[in-house]
């Protein structure tokens, strides 16, 4: 119960990465603040919803005014937030001249400015006790790959972004890092997979193995271990951690920085 007492946001959490934190987060004692755009809150979350333990704040982070909207009713339901984890993402296949302007702001606009805004909105917030935040990025950002080249760029902007601002919220005792999964186990992996037989052939089956036997270990990490580092990152015992960019992908990246 590393998180009794602790009130959190979590981006993402109807699937995937986001879920998975969401759900450790819970079972660690923390009050959680569910964020996706569906309407009604996924089945397996009603008792933790009906216990107070979790909120479903059904909002698309790249609507304007919803991370605010997110970070107020948290604060409101809780009494106020310490955590952030933004993980309302994604990794569109493509090239970079394969797709048009307005796929490159998408995806600029969902992930960079998404996940921006959320940290903006939350620091208010998390100066008034100090506080953690932790983004899910990727390693595309270190290891651009040009069958994902909008998110490799996306990435790479937030290793920056997350370097300055954690420089800013230092003196507030509030720590900013991301965590940089490889593919990993989640819905999103099929959705890359899809892309890369469009673009490449064979089917989304065979890409879908192909990456895994690319995995470190020959397997691809599953949302929990990711939540696993997650919850390390969030929790004191990484206390002196901050500003920087932790990879976990069975370790596939090969770059020294
Ligand atoms: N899986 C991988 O292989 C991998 C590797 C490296 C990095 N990452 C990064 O990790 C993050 C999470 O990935 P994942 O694999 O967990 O993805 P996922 O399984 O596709 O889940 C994405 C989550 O984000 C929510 N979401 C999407 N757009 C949203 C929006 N505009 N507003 C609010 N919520 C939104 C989705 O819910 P709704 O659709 O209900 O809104 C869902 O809960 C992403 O940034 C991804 O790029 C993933």
């Amino acid at each position: 119960m590393r998180f009794a007492g602790k009130r959190a946001v979590v981006t993402g959490a109807s699937r995937g990465i986001g879920r998975a934190v969401a759900r450790a987060l819970v079972d660690e004692g923390a009050r959680v603040g569910l964020v996706a755009r569906s309407g009604q809150a996924p089945a397996e979350w009603q008792a933790d919803i009906g216990a107070g333990r979790a909120v479903w704040l059904a909002e698309d982070v790249t609507r304007p005014g919803a991370p605010e909207r997110i970070l107020a009713a948290c604060a409101e339901r809780f009494g106020g937030v310490e955590l952030l984890v933004n993980a309302a993402g994604g990794a569109r296949v493509a090239t970079a001249l394969g797709i048009p302007e307005e796929a490159w702001r998408a995806d600029f606009e969902l992930k960079f400015f998404g996940y921006a805004r959320m940290m903006r909105a939350a620091a208010p917030y998390l100066r008034q006790r100090g506080g953690v935040m932790v983004n899910i990025v990727g390693v595309a950002g270190k290891d651009p790959n040009p069958t994902l080249a909008t998110a490799s760029a996306v990435n790479a902007a937030l290793r920056a972004f997350v370097k300055v601002l954690a420089d800013e919220l230092a003196s507030d005792h509030v720590r900013v890092v991301n965590v940089d999964p490889g593919a990993c186990e989640t819905g999103l992996l099929a959705e890359m997979a899809e892309g890369l037989a469009r673009l490449y052939g064979g089917t989304p089956e065979d890409q879908a193995a192909a990456m895994r036997r690319r995995g470190g270990f020959g397997r691809l990490p599953t949302p929990e271990e990711v939540a696993r580092l997650v919850l390390f990152l969030l929790s004191d015992e990484a206390a002196m951690v901050t500003g920087t960019s932790i990879d976990i992908d069975g370790g596939v990246h090969r770059g020294l920085a």
